[in-house]
């Protein structure tokens, strides 16, 4: 496949891995919708499953495939690999051979699984940006960092900071590279006030002591689970001819998706294709 006529090629793929140990986060929905997102400006991207046992992320793209044939609608497609699980010994040349593959694509999307396994481990360690949501829940916050209950402060960081700083040090070994690490906090909207500035507190306390950059946060919307069956999401929307009515929620979804873009360093505008 051909990249379209304004597709400018970025230096070599850029990395962008989505993890979190702490399960249903939103990282297969934001791989998704940063996928489509980056698809809609005109780069190639392609995208790895490393959840394949889930296949959340494999499921979302078969359903758009399935959505362009019985549509006829030509919806920007990536090439998509599911990775299966495997042994310490093998995952980094399984990897190293799924990249090879896909060495002239701008952007790979990797999406990991909600738990520590080998294929996940590995996969952190090829990281440009590592895109870790969390839930705006005081719950999602204890896979990154003990918070003392009365003195309401980080304590010290926990087991997924602790898999992180190990992945960003195998990475510097392997190529001399470095890792972005970025936090966004999903599904706002749920907490009340009090609750609300805590969270923010904390995470940018956190964000100082071990080293990752906030990102604008997602909302809770409708919309970013209700086109998962067509594989779609808002942006597809305002694209293609469908009955589905544009609302002010898909409007605002679109520009969170466009701000993590930027955040990312992804929003090159020279891409855009004038979806807004
Ligand atoms: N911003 C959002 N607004 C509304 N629903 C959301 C949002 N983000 C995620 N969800 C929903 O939350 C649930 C978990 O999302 P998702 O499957 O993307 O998380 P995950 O981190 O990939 O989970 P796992 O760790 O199991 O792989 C899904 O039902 C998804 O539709
Ligand atoms: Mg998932």
């Amino acid at each position: 496949m051909m990249p379209p006529a304004h597709s400018k090629r970025l230096q070599k793929p850029r990395i962008i891995v989505f993890g979190n140990e702490k399960g249903g986060t939103g990282k297969s929905t934001l791989s998704m919708h940063v996928t489509v997102a980056l698809l809609n400006r005109g780069l190639r991207v392609a995208t790895f499953d490393l959840d394949a046992r889930q296949g959340t992320f494999s499921r979302y793209i078969a359903n758009r495939r399935q959505f362009a044939e019985r549509t006829g609608n030509p919806v920007p497609m990536p090439e998509h690999l599911a990775l299966a699980p495997a042994p310490h010994q093998v995952v980094e040349m399984a990897l190293d051979d799924a990249l090879a593959h896909v060495a002239h694509f701008d952007v790979v999307v990797i999406d990991t699984p909600g738990y520590d396994s080998p294929l996940s481990q590995a996969g952190h360690t090829y990281a440009d940006v590592l895109v870790t949501p969390i839930n705006d829940s005081l719950i999602d916050l204890d896979v990154l960092a003990l918070v003392d209950p009365q003195k309401q402060a980080i304590q010290r960081p926990s087991h997924y900071a602790e898999r992180v700083w190990k992945a960003k040090q195998a990475r510097a070994k392997r190529d001399g590279g470095s890792m972005d690490w970025v936090v966004v906090r999903n599904r706002l909207g749920q907490l009340d006030a009090r609750n609300k500035k805590l969270m923010a507190k904390l995470v940018d306390d956190l964000a100082k002591r071990i080293g990752f950059r906030v990102a604008d946060g997602i909302h809770e919307r409708v919309i970013y689970r209700e086109l998962f069956l067509d594989g779609l999401t808002a942006e597809d929307l305002a694209t293609l001819i469908t009955t589905r009515e544009v609302a002010m929620s898909h409007v605002a979804a679109r520009q969170e998706i466009r701000n993590l873009l930027a955040a990312l360093g992804l929003d090159d505008t020279d891409h855009a294709t004038g979806t807004g």
